[in-house]
């Protein structure tokens, strides 16, 4: 109906989304960005390590998919977690403390470069 308000999120089917993978979506940053995707009408899929917490700390939503990701894991896996429907990859990873030095290193570079079009980091 003309005028009413609408939000931008109900405008489009769940399937005619642009879909945005977030690596580290149960991070304190990416499960914020997650948020923000999904209230702007984007469908979102969630790379996360563990997916008992992602369905405890992320709010159910037909917009969002949870996938297992462990970015450090080489490109091939981080490849099929992405799919290839994803228009962008937004790394919110951040390391866990570890004896690994390149640990850091590993963690936020590893984000799926050279795989996407558009990769953001947070
Ligand atoms: N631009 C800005 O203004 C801004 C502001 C804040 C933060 N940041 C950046 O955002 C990033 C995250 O910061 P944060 O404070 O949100 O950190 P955080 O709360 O510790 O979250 C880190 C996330 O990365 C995940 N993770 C760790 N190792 C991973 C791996 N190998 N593969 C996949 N996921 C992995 C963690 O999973 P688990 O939860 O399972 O451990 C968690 O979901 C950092 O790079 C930080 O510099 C940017």
């Amino acid at each position: 109906m003309e005028g009413s308000p609408v939000a931008e999120n109900e405008k489009t089917n769940v399937n005619e989304r642009k879909k945005i993978f977030v690596a580290g979506a149960t991070g304190s940053t990416g499960k914020r960005i997650v948020e923000q995707l999904l209230a702007k009408g984007f469908a979102v899929k969630a790379g996360v390590l563990d997916l008992d917490k992602a369905k405890t700390s992320l709010s159910e939503n037909p917009a969002l998919q949870i996938v297992k990701a462990d970015v450090t894991e080489g490109p091939t896996k981080l490849a099929e977690a992405i799919g290839d429907d994803a228009e962008a990859v937004i790394c919110a990873t951040g390391f866990r403390p570890s004896w690994d030095l390149l640990a850091p290193w590993k963690v936020s570079l590893s984000c799926g470069s050279g795989m996407v079009e558009f990769l953001i980091y947070a």
